[in-house]
């Protein structure tokens, strides 16, 4: 460790980082020590290119660049003084004498970092009469992102996100001096598994995201601390919601978990949040033998006299369940509570499988895979023979994984049960057999938690409520228990522990 004082306060960091790498691992960069910085980023490499970093090294005759400065025991920086602020204040005026200064249809406006430091170093008026450099305004990349090239302030984050961390090196900048631009290779387009990330590295307006640009402005999203459920990584994000309605994910910082990156296909599946095939009212299979729509008291209670029947015919063991590694910890464990309220414990999780890579995707196809298992849901395969035996009356089921091809392929088995009671969030052939249909929320309508492939437990906050009339899974299990007289709790084994 080294003793390093900045702007009068002295901090104790690890050698061997720059300046504004220890500032990154003490928390403090942006956050209490405010160094503006284009072209660093904390998990690519070094390029020094931008300047906007340059501070005041106390025993150095030149301002050194805080992203490529290695600290040194005893050295006193000054990040404002009045040298390092006439630097930026050079540096901002020449980002500005080509930049269009589009800013009113911008789609960066409002998380731009070029607005920002301009608010902060720049000066209100030019001091160039010259025309601007007139480039290309509407690149197509490739199938995600769209660049606007006389916006570019020629950072390279995005060059170096395709060479570092994608591994696909599509990006190059071409020509030289102010007739660079950023370009793809010809013949190959930006076509790669993380391609959205650029757009959320690039620190202007030059690469947006088809799928986002245009759609909002960025003052009108509330970003709430969410996780992707597209696999078992659990990669956090920010949840954009305007008007109930999410129009994006964007990475949010976690080292532990996916650093500052999502991969393009975890990054859509906000789309399933506000998809059309919802489900979003409750339906009973009437005497027509079709399903009709129902209040929620009349389908809790139906769904409560299904299961009563059952017990009251054939013992407790003949329900059970078949749980969602999408549901959160919260509804696994009240799932779980009800049947052994019941006395069974005929329980398991269908965890779809799909491809992997060695960056972030994880094969386990659900956000709550490993919460799934530690709540004793295992593979369905002894729960399809039980089903397959007839030793299985009633079936609660969450989610709609176990139609997939990699289990039952299709509703048939299940057709023969007394009852099927489908907790879930859309639409899927599984209401073919069900007797009971109850709306679910997503994880993003009702927050709690869910444990990654690493185990570790994450939890976050509801970002929004549901257009429709829907209340977490874990709640209907306990409106459940309260009608068959039960308790969630496992309070008989709790309360022999404490006798
Ligand atoms: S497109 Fe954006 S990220 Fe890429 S070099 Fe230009 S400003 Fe930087
Ligand atoms: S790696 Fe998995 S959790 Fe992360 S963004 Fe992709 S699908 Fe989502
Ligand atoms: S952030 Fe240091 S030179 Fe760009």
């Amino acid at each position: 460790m080294v003793h390093i004082r900045v702007d009068g306060t002295a901090y104790e960091v690890r050698e061997g980082l720059t300046l504004l790498q220890a500032l990154d691992d003490l928390g403090v960069l942006m956050k209490g020590v405010d160094i503006p910085h284009y072209c660093w980023h904390p998990k690519l490499s070094i390029d020094g290119s931008c300047r906007m970093c340059q501070v005041e090294v106390e025993g150095m005759p030149k301002l050194q660049i805080a992203c490529g400065t290695p600290v040194r025991d005893g050295m006193i920086i000054h990040t404002r003084s009045e040298r390092a602020l006439a630097a930026r204040e050079g540096v901002m005026e020449l980002l500005l004498v080509n930049h269009p200064l589009d800013c009113p249809i911008c789609d960066q406006a409002g998380e731009c970092k070029l607005q920002d430091y301009a608010f902060e170093y720049g000066q209100a008026h030019s001091r160039t009469r010259e025309p601007r450099r007139a480039l290309k305004k509407r690149v197509e990349l490739g199938s995600t992102i769209i660049l606007d090239q006389e916006r570019c302030i020629l950072c390279r984050r995005c060059v170096r996100f395709c060479r570092e961390v994608s591994a696909t090196n599509e990006l190059a900048v071409t020509q030289r001096g102010d007739r660079s631009t950023i370009e793809t290779f010809p013949g190959k387009p930006l076509e790669n598994d993380y391609s959205m990330n650029v757009a959320d590295l690039c620190p202007v307006g030059a690469l947006t995201t088809r799928d986002f640009r245009f759609k909002t402005r960025v003052w009108s999203l509330e970003e709430v601390p969410g996780i992707c459920t597209g696999c078992s990584r659990g990669c956090n994000v920010h949840v954009g919601v305007v008007d109930h309605e999410v129009r994006r994910y964007t990475p949010r910082r976690n080292d532990e978990v996916n650093g500052t990156w999502l991969c393009d296909q975890g990054r859509m599946t906000y789309r399933e949040i506000g998809a059309p095939d919802r489900i979003t009212e409750p339906a009973v299979r009437g005497n027509s033998g079709q399903l009709v729509g129902a209040t929620l008291d009349r389908a809790i209670g139906r769904a409560v006299e299904l299961i009563r029947e059952a017990v009251q015919k054939e013992g407790p063991g003949v329900v059970a369940a078949l749980a969602s590694a999408h549901a959160t910890n919260e509804d696994l464990a009240a799932l779980r509570g009800l049947l052994r309220a019941l006395g069974s414990e005929t329980h398991a999780a269908p965890v779809l499988t799909g491809s992997s890579d060695a960056l972030l995707v994880r094969p386990e196809k659900a956000a709550n895979a490993e919460g799934a298992r530690v709540a004793g849901f295992g593979e369905p395969g002894l729960l399809f023979d039980k089903i397959r035996g007839g030793g299985v009356r009633v079936l609660i089921v969450l989610g709609h994984d176990v139609i997939h091809e990699q289990f039952l392929g299709t509703p048939e088995p299940l057709a023969a049960l007394d009852g099927v009671i489908l907790l879930d969030t859309h639409r899927s052939r599984l209401e073919q057999v069900a007797d009971v249909v109850i709306p679910g929320r997503h994880l993003a309508e009702k927050g709690g938690s869910v444990t990654n492939h690493a185990g570790l437990v994450q939890a976050v906050p509801a970002a929004l409520e549901p257009t429709f009339e829907a209340i977490a899974e874990a709640q209907v299990l306990a409106r459940f228990a309260d009608a068959l007289d039960v308790s969630l709790t496992d309070e008989p084994e709790r309360k022999r522990e404490v006798d």
